[in-house]
């Protein structure tokens, strides 16, 4: 016996009269004078089938009681439909099964929610009922581009003689810079294994030991705040070469990358990515993930303003911090209450206020053009290329201030004057990232990327001298402001490795108990090696034009690292404790 002969959705007009078996879920009923009207769906669509009392009574009296989402396997003749009853926005809208045979397989209660595209029902219902939810086109589509797309990894990674090595999960920690996943030993109790950051330090390990080019479809753990892009666990293309350049692998990788996009989507990127150096993106776009779908530049005023009255600017020239403005091209429509918003907006970023100006015909109208004379007025116009209907903001600010303030402003700005094309994928790499970064809190340098990356040569000098001016050789792959992936050069001469650690007030014991077998590994022979991992749910996301990487996980946790379905973390038996030797403190 056999369910079904043909899918739901892809019945074509070559079909008509034929005859075929069909099983699948009631999307919806519909009672006509007597007709019975069901769209029946599968994971590929769904056809409308009709019982008609004088075509079969008995199938059409059991119709009757059918209700939404019960399972059902039925039998008929594709038919066409009347003219009138064309729907031209499916693809299976011209036809239907005049069905003469039906066998119920099962019943449902009815769905806490309507499983319908577009759905406003809360996203902790729909993931308690994720089987339900899934059941929606347009979330199974999300969860089936993402499987094309690893798939597409896969062939082209395979293609160029890469090699699928599984690492660990039970492993050490690895120093991706968020808190660790811990996972009590039952067998030496009082020990930890750590679930994978990612798997960085066997990589280079899997390098050391002559695998050339390796990846892994890799699932990661980091235990930090969740929020619409990051979740506990994710999954990264996560890819390593030896003996290439920095620009050999950015070619090979974001060929890589165009390949996969024009097989799931038939989309041309252009390529190569432009680069970018971290410097000018946090100078023209106040970001190091710069979205280039606008224009929108960050413009340094610092000289415009020189001898104003305003005392914010004043102290900002004085304190040696600095001064940018951002020119919203058409700023004209924004309300004051638009400002008022974007003030308050600011002021999550640390900055203490939004100054701005309005370009109109009579020159630049503000509550405090009054400080700037003429002359100033003049040269601000002409640094920010302003244009009459333009509106332009100021910060001023320290760096970190300013550029934090602005850049995400300009993502506000844009969002509000539909600066934005959606349907472009503007993909950029930003290199030359510094290799440190001062930690004011802990009053240490810690890792921009991680403590293995290798600063570009010509800095290597710089090391002890003047850390902060080293730039690592590494590079973020940024698509539509997001980032999407990153990875580097990593340093495999062991006496670098060690200056390294040094400066990041990493001691020698520290070294030996975190990183000791890295270290081992590292003197018997290790090739100069790079890589990268792309996240691979960002990518999706970006992709399928979602804006939460929930929407392509098929069981994603919430913004609380909870599952809704499974309500997990949960609570286990005392005996599980006592097992692995661990008491709670009350
Ligand atoms: P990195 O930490 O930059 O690099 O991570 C690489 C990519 O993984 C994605 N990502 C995440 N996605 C969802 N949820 C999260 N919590 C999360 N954290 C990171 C991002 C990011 O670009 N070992 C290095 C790579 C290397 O050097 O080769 C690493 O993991 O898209
Ligand atoms: P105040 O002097 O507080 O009345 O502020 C005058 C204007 O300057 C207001 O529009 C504030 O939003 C703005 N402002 C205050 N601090 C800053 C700053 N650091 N950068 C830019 N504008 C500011």
């Amino acid at each position: 016996m056999r369910f079904k002969t043909a899918n739901n959705g892809t019945i074509t007009k070559a079909q008509v009269n034929e005859r075929v078996k069909l099983s699948g879920w009631v999307l919806r009923r519909r009672d006509h004078g007597g007709v019975i009207f069901i769209d029946l769906r599968d994971r590929t669509g769904f056809v409308q089938i009709v019982f008609n009392p004088e075509i079969d009574k008995e199938a059409h009296s059991k119709a009757q009681d059918l209700r939404n989402e019960y399972v059902i396997s039925v039998e008929g003749v594709v038919k066409l439909r009347d003219d009138n009853m064309i729907n031209t926005k499916i693809p299976t809208g011209e036809l239907e099964v005049m069905i003469d045979k039906f066998e119920l397989l099962n019943t449902s209660e009815t769905p806490p929610f309507i499983l319908e595209d577009n759905t406003d029902t809360n996203e902790d219902i729909r993931l308690k009922y994720r089987y339900l939810d899934l059941r929606r086109p347009e979330a199974f589509d999300n969860i089936y581009k993402r499987h094309l797309i690893v798939s597409a990894f896969r062939h082209h990674l395979n293609k160029l003689g890469f090699i699928d090595v599984e690492t660990p999960i039970l492993n050490k920690s690895t120093p991706e810079g968020a808190r660790d996943f811990l996972v009590p030993s039952r067998l030496t109790a009082g020990d930890f294994y750590a679930l994978p950051q990612s798997p960085q330090i066997f990589k280079q390990i899997l390098m050391i030991a002559g695998f050339e080019k390796y990846y892994q479809v890799a699932k990661c753990f980091r235990d930090e705040d969740l929020r619409a892009d990051r979740q506990p666990e994710f999954t990264q293309v996560d890819i390593e070469t030896s003996f290439l350049s920095t620009d050999e692998y950015l070619t090979l990788i974001e060929g890589i990358m165009v390949n996969v996009i024009k097989d799931v989507y038939n989309i041309d990127v252009p390529s190569p990515f432009p680069r970018m150096q971290y410097k000018d993106a946090m100078d023209q776009y106040g970001s190091d993930k710069p979205d280039t779908r606008f224009d929108l530049k960050l413009i340094n005023v610092e000289e415009a303003v020189e001898g104003c009255d305003f005392q914010v600017f004043k102290n900002a020239i004085e304190n040696k911090f600095t001064i940018r403005c951002l020119n919203a091209k058409g700023g004209e429509v924004l309300s004051r209450k638009d400002i008022d918003d974007f003030t308050k907006y600011v002021s999550i970023f640390g900055a203490k206020g939004l100054a701005w100006m309005r370009v109109t015909e009579n020159g630049l109208e503000s509550n405090i053009v009054k400080f700037f004379n003429e002359e100033i007025q003049a040269k601000i116009i002409k640094a920010t290329n302003a244009e009459k209907g333009d509106l332009l903001f100021f910060v001023g600010d320290t760096p970190k201030v300013t550029f934090d303030a602005l850049g995400n402003l300009r993502l506000r700005v844009a969002e509000k004057l539909n600066l934005i094309d959606e349907n472009k994928l503007n993909f950029l790499w930003v290199v030359g990232f510094p290799l440190f970064e001062y930690d004011n809190k802990e009053g240490r340098y810690t890792s921009t990327h991680h403590p293995f990356t290798a600063p570009v040569p010509e800095d290597l000098d710089k090391l002890e001298s003047d850390p902060l001016s080293v730039r690592s050789d590494t590079y973020d792959c940024v698509l539509n402001g997001n980032e999407v992936a990153g990875g580097g050069q990593r340093i495999y001469d062991s006496a670098v490795q060690s200056r390294a650690f040094s400066i990041l007030g990493i001691d020698k014991e520290t070294a030996e108990t975190r990183f000791g077998f890295l270290l081992d590994a590292l003197k018997y022979g290790a090739p100069p090696m790079c890589g990268y991992a792309l996240g691979v749910d960002r990518f999706v996301m970006l992709l399928q034009k979602k804006s939460s990487i929930r929407d392509v996980i098929a069981f994603p946790k919430t913004q609380k690292g909870q599952c809704p379905m499974s309500e997990c973390p949960s609570k286990v038996e005392d005996s599980q404790l006592e097992e692995l030797n661990l008491k709670l403190i009350e």
